[in-house]
C-alpha cells in the first residue's frame, strides 16, 4: 500500500497536542529547581501523545543518542505506523534550567517534515547567525565579522548601528563577541539559556531583537531553523567540533562536510509544520497556569507551506 502524503494541514493539530502535553507535564516542575524531573515529565508528556499520531514517525533531533537517552531517542521511531513517513524535531523542554528557575522564555517545541528533509544534527555546538524576514539573502553571514554584521543589518534597515539589538547566549566563550558589538554602539540582550527563542525574536517585532548570534546546541539550530522557515527570516549555522568523538558524531549521522555552512534551507529542506507551547513567561509565549481546578497553556503553531501562525489556548481541568 502507497505510503500517505504529508498532509501538513491535517497533521497540524495533532502537533500542537504534542507540545501541549509536553508542557502540562512539567506544571508541577516550574521553580521548584529540579531540572531532571522538570525534563522527564516534559519527555513523558510528549512521547505518549506523539505516539497518538497516525505517522510513521522516526525522531532525528531528540533527547540524545540511543545509549544516552531511553526515550525519544535519535533515531526512535513514533507514532502508529499508519500515516505518512516523517521526521520529527524535538526538544521537550527546551531550557531545563529556565523551568526549574521559573525565568523567561522555556517552550516545549516539536517540528515535522516528510522524511528525510530535516538534517541530522549531531549533539555538538553550532555556530548560529539569524535575522528576521524582510532582508535580502545573506545580508549578514556567519563570515563577517560580530561588528561587520551589525553594520550590515544597521545599512538595510536604515537605522544607525545604535537601534540594533542582538541577541546572544550569556557564555564566556561570547565575551568577545558581546564586547565586539557592543563597541558598534548596538545594544545586547543577554539570554542564559534557550536559543531557539534567542533565534525566534528576530522574526517577532515585539521582542525589539533584530539579530541572534554565537554558539550553542546543533540539534536547537535544526529547531530555531524550523521555525523560522515557517516565521520568514534567515539562519546559518556551522556545527563545531572540539575533538575526535564529535567529528564522530557527525559522521555517524551522515555528515560528510564538516566545515559546510548551512543556510535555513539545508537545514529544513521541505516543508515544516512547528509547534511550540510556553511553559514559563516570555517574550514569546505566556507560561503555564495553574489554578487548584485547571491547567492552561498558549501554543503558537505554524506551517511553512502557508505562512500561517496560529495562537491557541489550551486548559485542562485537573482531576
Ligand atoms: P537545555 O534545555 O537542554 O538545558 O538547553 C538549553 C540551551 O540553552 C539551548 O537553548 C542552547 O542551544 C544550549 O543550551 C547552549 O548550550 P550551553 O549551555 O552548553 O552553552
Amino acid at each position: 500500500m502507497a505510503t500517505p502524503d504529508f498532509s501538513d494541514r491535517l497533521l497540524s493539530l495533532g502537533l500542537a497536542r504534542v507540545s501541549e502535553a509536553a508542557a502540562i507535564a512539567c506544571a508541577d516542575f516550574v521553580g521548584r529547581g529540579d531540572e531532571k524531573a522538570a525534563d522527564q515529565a516534559a519527555v513523558d508528556g510528549m512521547r505518549r501523545q506523539l505516539n497518538m499520531l497516525d505517522i510513521q514517525g522516526v525522531v532525528v533531533i531528540g533527547e540524545g543518542e540511543r545509549d544516552e537517552a531511553p526515550m525519544l531517542y535519535i533515531g526512535e521511531e513514533v507514532g502508529t505506523g499508519n500515516g505518512p513517513a516523517v521526521d520529527i524535531a524535538l526538544d521537550p523542554l527546551e531550557g531545563t534550567t529556565l523551568t526549574a528557575r521559573d525565568m523567561p522564555n522555556a517552550l516545549a517545541v516539536v517540528a515535522m517534515a516528510p522524511r528525510g528533509t530535516l538534517l541530522h544534527a549531531p549533539d555538538v555546538y553550532m555556530e548560529k547567525l539569524a535575522v528576521g524576514p524582510g532582508f535580502k539573502r545573506g545580508v549578514v553571514t556567519l563570515a563577517m565579522s560580530p561588528a561587520e554584521r551589525v553594520s550590515a543589518l544597521a545599512s538595510a534597515k536604515g537605522v544607525s548601528t545604535r537601534d540594533v539589538t542582538v541577541c546572544i547566549l550569556d557564555r564566556e566563550r561570547h565575551e568577545a563577541m558581546i564586547a565586539e558589538v557592543r563597541s558598534t554602539g548596538a545594544k545586547v540582550r543577554l539570554i542564559t539559556d534557550g536559543d531557539v527563542a534567542g533565534v525566534m525574536h528576530c522574526a517577532e517585532p515585539s521582542t525589539g531583537i533584530d539579530m541572534y548570534m554565537g554558539s550553542g546546541g546543533a540539534p536547537e539550530g535544526v529547531l530555531a531553523a524550523a521555525a523560522l522557515k515557517c516565521m520568514g527570516g534567515q539562519i546559518y549555522g556551522k556545527l563545531l567540533f572540539r575533538n575526535d568523538d564529535e567529528r564522530g558524531r557527525a559522521q555517524k549521522a551522515g555528515i560528510t562536510n564538516l566545515e559546510r555552512v548551512y543556510t535555513r534551507d539545508d537545514l529544513v529542506t521541505g516543508d515544516v509544520i512547528f509547534a511550540a507551547t510556553g511553559v514559563t513567561d516570555g517574550s514569546l509565549l505566556p507560561g503555564i497556569r495553574r489554578t487548584p481546578d485547571a491547567i492552561t497553556v498558549e501554543t503558537v503553531l505554524m506551517r511553512s507551506k502557508t505562512g500561517s501562525v496560529r495562537r491557541m489556548s489550551y486548559t485542562n481541568p485537573v482531576r
